[in-house]
C-alpha cells in the first residue's frame, strides 16, 4: 500500500503537472525534445534552496549539482563528470556556485560536532577556515563567523572551479564560459553577488584578492 508521505508527492505532482500543461499546453512536449540550459547551479543540498525556485525559473533553465555546503573538490567525481557534461556537451555560458548563510554544513565545520561519515566531506570547508583562520577570529558573533565563511567558501569554491581540468580547457578553446559566486539568504530569500565573475584564467589570478577585500570584516 503506498505510504500517505508518497501519495502527497504524487498527488501534488499531478496538480503541477496540470497547472504547467494548462499555462502553457506544449511546455513538455517542447522540453522532452532537448535540454539548453544556459546555467550550471552548484548548490547546496539544503531543502531550503531549491535552484530553480530561487531564481523564479522552470525547468529545462539550469543544470543542477547540488551537496552538502556547496563544494567542488577536484577528487568529486560525481561533481566534476557534472561540470564537464555541463561544459562540453551542453555548453553552458555561466556556471554559478550558490551557497547560502546559515549553512548547516558550514555551521558543523566551524562547531566540529561528531558526526561520523560526514566529517571528512566538511574537512574541505575546515580547510577554508584555515585558510582564512585570522579574517574568521576576527568576528565574535558565532552567528556572524558563520555567515562569513559561507562567503569564504563560495570564493574558494569558485576557484577551485577555475582550477578544473574542464574550465581551464574550454577557456583554451576559447569558449564563453563565466563562473560566478553567489549566496542566498535564508531570512529574506534573495540572492547576493559575491562579484566574482570569472570569464577567464587572468580574471580568475585577479578577482580572488579583489573579491576578498570586499567582504566585511566584522
Ligand atoms: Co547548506
Amino acid at each position: 500500500m503506498p505510504h500517505p508521505h508518497i501519495d502527497e508527492l504524487l498527488e501534488k505532482n499531478r496538480v503541477w503537472s496540470a497547472e504547467t500543461k494548462s499555462r502553457d499546453p506544449d511546455f513538455f512536449a517542447r522540453l522532452s525534445k532537448q535540454q539548453t540550459p544556459k546555467y550550471l547551479w552548484i548548490g547546496c543540498a539544503d531543502s531550503r534552496v531549491p535552484a530553480s525556485q530561487v531564481v523564479g525559473m522552470d525547468p529545462g533553465h539550469l543544470f543542477v549539482h547540488r551537496n552538502i555546503a556547496n563544494v567542488v573538490v577536484h577528487s568529486d567525481v560525481n561533481c566534476l563528470s557534472v561540470i564537464q557534461y555541463a561544459v562540453e556537451v551542453l555548453k553552458v555560458e555561466h556556471v554559478v556556485v550558490c551557497g547560502h548563510y546559515g549553512c548547516g554544513g558550514v555551521k558543523a565545520a566551524l562547531d566540529k560536532p561528531e558526526l561520523g561519515l560526514i566529517e571528512h566531506w566538511l574537512r574541505h570547508i575546515e580547510d577554508v577556515a584555515h585558510r582564512h583562520a585570522d579574517r574568521l577570529n576576527n568576528v565574535n558573533e558565532p552567528e556572524t563567523r558563520c555567515d562569513r565563511l559561507c562567503e569564504l567558501n563560495v570564493i574558494e569554491q569558485v576557484m577551485n572551479l577555475a582550477r578544473t581540468t574542464t574550465v581551464r580547457t574550454a577557456w583554451q578553446r576559447g569558449q564563453t564560459l563565466v563562473l560566478h559566486g553567489l549566496i542566498y539568504g535564508l531570512k529574506d530569500g534573495l540572492l547576493r553577488d559575491l562579484g566574482l565573475d570569472l570569464a577567464g584564467p587572468d580574471d580568475a589570478a585577479q578577482s580572488y584578492d579583489r573579491v576578498l577585500k570586499r567582504l566585511p570584516t566584522d
